[in-house]
């Protein structure tokens, strides 16, 4: 590992970069790719319009999506420096302040996040060694808090402090390069077994059945904009921080359509997974419970039913949930670590560490109530993300200088050429179509503490 030196004369510490374009491509994918993929997606799509949904979905992740990522890019590839100090180099003072509220988001959504992940990791044990649950809504209920959730989210916590404390290369690179084909093998595969499923074509129709008139409702939109930034990790400088540790000459619109595409591809596979087997048990009713216990109910109960063949699918499926988290989790810990690398100096061990249990104490809270885990998601991961998303896109569009160049920078001639288009959408057409987002996520807030507080 390269040995950051501090001069003291104001001179930048050489920074530590991905060794290959492959290890960033699938770090960044393993950022994107997580439960957001294996499960939001198929419901938000199922119930948004089907096969139109999709196309709208691929509509807006080209649109929107893809330029709010190269802002991101842009950024942290030109600064080579964590989100507090990119903004400040680029924007003063005042921008470093996204940057903290990048951390914090960071700091809050790990916080809970691996208390979800680690049901899964729970899940993928547990069902290998002695199978899947007879009852498994009480089984659900049993996990979801108290200690058994304390202690798997610890574990899930300790895992993602030893992959991140090791460094880029040898942390993060490696287990995306190892998890993330690991992830594509299982998902294809198990599509591919759903396909001889009684109830593929069943559910095949329930996923994609095109229903043209949802995409005439504000509300659909809004949800597959949301859906898009939410499942491309954006919004918090996670896509920021993976850049600046990518070297000057890679193409950023060529890795941002890459990780983009590669995210989307999961999504939608996953949703051929995910119906068929629900169809095939009768479990109809249980898809449109758009809650994560569905996914912890419905599907494992569905594994269960299934006998021998289920279980070997159902430690699958789990396994493949359980590395989509952690490589999400990676990037979530790599925000937070990194800033504190760069603000305070200290080692990446120490940081990775230190900030990784402040963190799991944190989560702490979430592992034993449901209610707070639901609160600082509605919070962090929802509306604050929307707030970052709007932060970046302005910061991009209307302040920081020459982007284009920096974008141009190693790009080939086709996506020179539509570099200038994608800095129009940023300026004119993000900021008031995440400014909508934000909106419904403020009465969405509003709405949560209401009952959260209020008691219903
Ligand atoms: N993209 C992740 C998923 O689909 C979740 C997520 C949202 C995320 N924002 C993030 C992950 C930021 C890491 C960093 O599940």
């Amino acid at each position: 590992m390269s040995q950051p030196t501090s001069s003291g004369s104001g001179a930048k510490p050489a920074r530590e970069l991905f060794g290959t374009k492959w290890g960033f491509v699938l770090a960044a994918v393993g950022s994107a790719v997580g439960l957001g993929n294996m499960w939001r997606f198929s419901y938000v799509a199922a119930e948004g319009g089907g096969a139109a949904f999709v196309i709208l979905y691929i509509a807006m992740v080209a649109l929107l999506g893809i330029p709010l990522m190269l802002c991101e890019l842009v950024v942290g590839r030109k600064t080579h420096l964590s989100p507090i100090g990119a903004l400040r180099e680029l924007g003063g003072k005042r921008w470093a302040t996204l940057g903290m509220l990048f951390v914090l988001v960071g700091f809050l959504i790990l916080s809970y996040y691996s208390v979800i992940a680690g049901w899964t990791l729970r899940f993928a044990v547990e069902s290998a060694l002695t199978g899947f649950p007879g009852e498994p809504g009480a089984h659900f209920t049993e996990i979801a808090s108290g200690r058994g959730a304390v202690m798997w989210h610890l574990l899930f916590m300790a895992l993602t402090i030893s992959i991140v404390m090791v460094g880029v290369q040898k942390g993060i690179e490696r287990a995306a390069m190892i998890l993330m084909p690991t992830l594509f093998l299982i998902v294809l595969g198990l599509a591919a077994w759903a396909t001889t499923l009684p109830g593929a074509g069943a559910g095949y129709a329930f996923y994609l059945q095109p229903d043209l008139g949802q995409l005439l409702d504000p509300g659909v939109i809004s949800q597959a904009v949301a859906q898009a930034f939410f499942s491309l990790s954006l919004g918090m400088g996670a896509m920021l921080t993976f850049a600046s540790y990518l070297s000057k000459d890679t193409d950023l619109n060529q890795e941002a359509v890459t990780i983009s595409f590669a995210d989307f591809l999961v999504a939608f596979t996953s949703g051929l997974v995910v119906f068929p087997v629900m169809f095939a048990l009768g479990l109809q009713d249980a898809v449109t419970e758009s809650t994560v216990g569905a996914l912890f109910i419905a599907l494992p109960g569905a594994f269960e039913a299934m006998g021998g063949v289920g279980r070997i699918v159902g430690v699958l499926f789990f396994v493949a949930l359980a590395v989509g988290a952690i490589t999400s989790a990676i990037s979530l810990l790599e925000v937070v670590t990194s800033s504190i690398i760069d603000e305070f100096g200290i080692s990446r061990r120490n940081a990775a560490v230190g900030m990784g249990i402040l963190i799991a104490l944190f989560g702490l809270l979430s592992a034993n109530s449901l209610d707070i885990l639901g609160l600082v998601d509605q919070f962090a991961g929802e509306l604050f993300l929307a707030v970052g998303a709007l932060g970046m896109s302005i910061f991009v569009g209307w302040f920081m200088k020459d982007p284009i160049t920096e974008l141009a920078r190693g790009a080939s001639p086709g996506f020179q050429a539509v570099i200038p288009t994608a800095l129009v959408l940023v300026r004119y057409v993000l900021p008031p179509v995440i400014a909508v987002v934000v909106w419904f996520q403020i009465v969405a807030t509003i709405e949560v503490v209401r009952v959260t507080f209020g008691g219903g």
